[in-house]
């Protein structure tokens, strides 16, 4: 859907529902365009990663074996077995135990995020958030009449310092700040990833200033030499909410993710759920409990590791043979996301130029805020083939010249 409808229905939408069709359906649509496209747009795995086999064998035997677990709802805390597996996974991968009620199962990332909103945000609230970040999260942000106040990022990710000036225009605009949002691992749209000097540095001035830490670990596990480095909510169990997904590593066709915090907190996510879909399906729960048990999860990630650092380097090569007198980039370590900058040009217009050119990728605009006029535009190597990066690159460099002329 490109265009909303002004029928006789429109102007009886809620308000909310009236603002036309977001930049997210914009990129959405633009990932699912087909055809010669090189695209970099979508944060999507890439499916031929999967072994298709063992996820139908694992699906079948969590159907014969368990059908009336499987087939049937589960609690709304999600099931008590897979609640426990990733109890203990986040012990032995982040060295922080959540407690039994600490813990959600939730559908993905967007329904982790979705879940703390309701759970945290009354009307104006304020959510403090890097910039740039992921603009699905402040869409759910909005959605919940929250109001997103930017704080600043450089080279290394989040700016600490910044914190305290984003909170403190927030609360002189009448906005009372409550959440600070950070993605400290192969940030989208940044790819950097968080020091530790910073990490303490945040969720230290997290606890001065009262804020909910909710960190978004979405790539996490997706470093390409298998390091990791402490999570915010290992350092600062007490004020943080992770929020977690296995869109990334294991399919977005399970949809599944978790969130894990103070226990206050997950209880009111647990209450929410309530009115979201009161309980989810235990399917895609029931087949990733399988899988994370019988050791594939932990298998596959150094194939996943592999395959993206293979498109990173890719994609870092074409970049440099094309676009190194013109742009300069970000150099990910891990995830999905390279961010450039094109000096001199409006990143908005090159992305309508590239699309004609045959190349697609989102500019940077709505991974800000404030929606800001920019130079940035990220470009997504998980589903590019390496054999198409150059041409890709080609084809970008076409529409920038275009637009230099
Ligand atoms: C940082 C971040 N958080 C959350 C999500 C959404 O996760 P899910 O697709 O599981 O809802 C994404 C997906 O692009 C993301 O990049």
């Amino acid at each position: 859907m490109t265009e909303t409808p002004h029928d006789e229905w429109f102007a009886r939408l809620a308000a909310r529902a009236q603002g036309g069709p977001s930049e997210l359906s914009a990129v959405l649509a633009l990932a699912s365009a087909g055809g010669d496209l090189v695209d970099f747009s979508g944060g999507f795995p890439d499916p031929t990663l999967y072994d298709t086999q063992l996820l139908g064998e694992t699906a079948a035997k969590a159907i014969e074996s368990k059908p009336q677990v499987a087939l049937q709802y589960a609690p709304n805390y999600g099931l008590a077995s897979l609640r426990d597996v990733l109890r203990e996974e986040i012990a032995r991968t982040q060295g922080a135990t959540p407690a039994e009620d600490e813990l959600i199962v939730t559908s993905g990332g967007v329904d982790a995020l979705t879940l703390v909103s309701k759970a945290m945000l009354d009307h104006g609230d304020a959510v403090l958030v890097e910039a740039p970040s992921y603009l699905g999260a402040f869409s759910v942000f909005r959605s919940h009449d929250g109001v997103c106040f930017s704080m600043r990022n450089d080279e290394e990710g989040l700016v600490p310092a910044s914190i305290e000036e984003a909170h403190e225009q927030a609360a002189a605009a009448g906005h009372p700040p409550k959440v600070l949002y950070v993605i400290p691992d192969f940030q989208n749209p940044s790819g950097l990833r968080l020091s530790l000097e910073r990490r303490r540095e945040v969720v230290a001035i997290a606890r001065r200033l009262g804020l909910l830490v909710l960190e978004d670990v979405a790539y996490r596990d997706l470093a390409f030499d298998g390091s990791y480095i402490d999570s915010l909510y290992a350092l600062g169990p007490d004020v943080t909410v992770q929020v977690g997904t296995f869109s990334k590593t294991f399919t977005p066709g399970t949809r599944m993710g978790w969130a894990c915090g103070p226990a206050t907190v997950v209880d009111a996510m647990a209450q929410a759920k309530t009115n979201t879909d009161q309980c989810a399906g235990a399917l895609g729960q029931t087949i990733l409990e399988s899988y994370i048990v019988e050791g594939h999860y932990a298998a596959s990630l150094p194939v996943l590791r592999t395959a993206y650092s293979a498109r990173r380097d890719g994609l870092m090569d074409a970049l440099a043979a094309g676009l190194g007198d013109r742009a300069s980039w970000t150099h990910p370590g891990g995830g999905f996301f390279t961010w450039l900058d094109i000096p001199g040009i409006d990143a908005k217009q090159l992305a309508g130029v590239a699309v004609e050119e045959g190349t697609a990728f989102v500019p940077g605009n709505p991974f800000f805020a404030d929606s800001r006029a920019t130079s940035n535009i990220r470009l997504s190597f998980s589903r590019t083939p390496v054999d198409r990066m150059a041409e890709g690159v080609a084809r970008l460099k076409k529409a920038i010249e275009r637009l230099d002329d």
